[in-house]
């Protein structure tokens, strides 16, 4: 990813940290609205897997200049996935409601290039998950 793009997801981000709760608790009602089979592999309290999810992606979010740094944690991120019974497709879903949450949380500031960055920023992390969980 360039330089700009890296620019607008990490400014983007900035704005969503301060509303980190409400941003996981729109992610995860999107996610099992689109997928209501999935809530099942989740435990019913989901306070702690709001705060991994939201902490992880503002690491991935914090190293886009520098991927490599971050590329195996993800790829063990995507092998743990495997376990908890995720499937490539579920990637879409989930890819779906992270852009539906940016959009509801930051509004107005969710441009077009705003959401292209993001996409593609979810795209290089799924595809790093999936490649390695394949791979097990
Ligand atoms: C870029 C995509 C994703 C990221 C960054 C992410 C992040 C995380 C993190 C940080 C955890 C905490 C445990 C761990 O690190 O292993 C986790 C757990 C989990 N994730 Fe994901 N995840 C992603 C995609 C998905 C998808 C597509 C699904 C499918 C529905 C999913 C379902 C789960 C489940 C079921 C758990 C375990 C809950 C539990 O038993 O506590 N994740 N995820």
């Amino acid at each position: 990813m360039d330089s700009a793009k890296i620019a607008l997801v990490q400014d983007s981000f900035k704005k969503v940290v301060p509303i980190a709760g409400v941003a996981a608790d729109i992610f995860y009602d999107r996610v099992f609205e689109l997928a209501p089979s999935v809530r099942p592999m989740f435990p019913d309290d989901l306070r702690d897997q709001k705060k991994k999810l939201m902490q992880m992606l503002g690491t991935a979010v914090t190293n886009l200049h520098q991927v490599d740094r971050i590329a195996a944690a993800i790829q063990e991120m995507g092998r743990r996935h495997v376990g908890y019974g995720v499937e490539p497709a579920h990637y879409d879903i989930v890819g779906q409601a992270l852009l539906d949450t940016l959009a509801k949380g930051l509004g107005d500031d969710f441009t077009p290039e705003v959401r292209q960055a993001w996409a593609e920023t979810y795209a290089l992390i799924a595809s790093t998950m999936k490649d390695a969980a394949a791979a097990v």
